[in-house]
């Protein structure tokens, strides 16, 4: 098998047919970012949803794809398309799989962004032997700053694979894990940008009761956060490095962290991830089980 470079990789993105079967924000994230990098012209790429046709006209409007709330027009771009993108809500997922899939061939590459939906299930929904990546982005790929766990089926050839991390690489990072490991991913990065959100709520809070007017708490929290965020990423260093470098003796940050530890503070963000992948795993054989009964 003939691996392709990055040039090319970005060449083969821009001669496929690409369906977004679901039109929500998580599908337009990536047909943004597809636009944006110049992967791919608005021509290649179609999008539709199931009932909402003011969302086909701002879609089309916005980014000039080819959409339609026609069902024969739909069944041809599914059918025509070198990549099928699955981007509903899990609750919809099985229906509208069941609904298209005499249209979908073996020659198509199925991308999944389904929270919990497997590889396994989505070949019985599919119910023929299909390349199937299975993917975890998070709300951050709608600025292009997502972290996206990717996996893939047994069939998906390298330069499958070489294609759909590009892709998601249009959005922000990408890591390929084994699929059981999406379940981690999920509770680190797929729920993520709300353990952030909650640690600002809380450091807005304390400024505000601590005499800072409401706006000044917000600013000084998202500048601190996005300057620690980028301050790992520039210097390399880890996290725990950089914590010691401005931790003095007898300090204030020192006194801070005492009271995070006694707060059981790493515990109870180890734990709030644990417990996040393993609801990941609950709702995932959940929707396995509506899905194959
Ligand atoms: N948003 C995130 O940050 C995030 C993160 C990780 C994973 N995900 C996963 O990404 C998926 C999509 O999430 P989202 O936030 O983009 O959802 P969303 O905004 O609610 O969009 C879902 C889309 O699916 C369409 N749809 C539903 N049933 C359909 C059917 N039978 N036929 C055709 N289209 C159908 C909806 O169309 P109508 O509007 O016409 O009903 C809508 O366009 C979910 O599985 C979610 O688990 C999302």
């Amino acid at each position: 098998m003939t691996l392709l470079s990055s040039s090319s990789i970005s060449t083969a993105i821009g001669s496929l047919k690409m369906c977004f079967y679901g039109a929500g924000s998580i599908a337009e994230a990536m047909v943004r970012g597809l636009l944006d990098r110049g992967l791919t012209e608005p021509g290649q790429i179609s999008m539709m949803n199931r009932q909402n046709a003011a969302r086909m006209e701002e879609l089309t409007s916005r980014y000039g794809v080819n959409t339609s709330s026609l069902e024969a027009e739909k069944s041809v771009m599914l059918q025509e398309a070198d990549i099928v993108f699955l981007m509903m809500k899990p609750k919809d997922a099985a229906e509208a799989i069941l609904q298209v899939r005499d249209l979908l061939h073996p020659g198509q590459l199925i991308i999944s962004v389904i929270a919990g939906m497997t590889i396994r299930t989505l070949e019985t929904l599919l119910g023929k032997p299909m390349a199937i990546v299975r993917t975890m982005p998070n709300t951050s790929s709608t600025i292009g700053l997502g972290a996206t766990g990717v996996s893939f089926s047994a069939s998906v050839t390298g330069n499958q694979r070489d294609l759909a991390e590009t892709m998601f690489q249009a959005v922000g990072l990408t890591a390929v894990v084994e699929e059981q490991l999406l379940e981690v991913v999920t509770g680190l990065s797929g729920s993520g940008p709300a353990y952030v959100y909650y640690l600002m709520e809380a450091m807005i809070a304390a400024g505000s009761e601590l005499g800072l007017t409401e706006e000044a708490a917000r600013e000084l929290t998202v500048q601190t956060v996005l300057g620690a965020a980028h301050m790992v990423k520039a210097t390399g260093e880890n996290p725990a490095d950089l914590r010691r470098k401005v931790t003095s003796p007898n300090g204030t940050t020192q006194a801070a962290i005492e009271k995070l530890d006694a707060n059981h503070f790493s515990q109870a963000v180890i734990s709030a991830i644990t417990r996040a992948a393993e609801r990941a795993a609950e709702m995932g054989a959940e929707i396995e089980r509506k899905a194959t009964s």
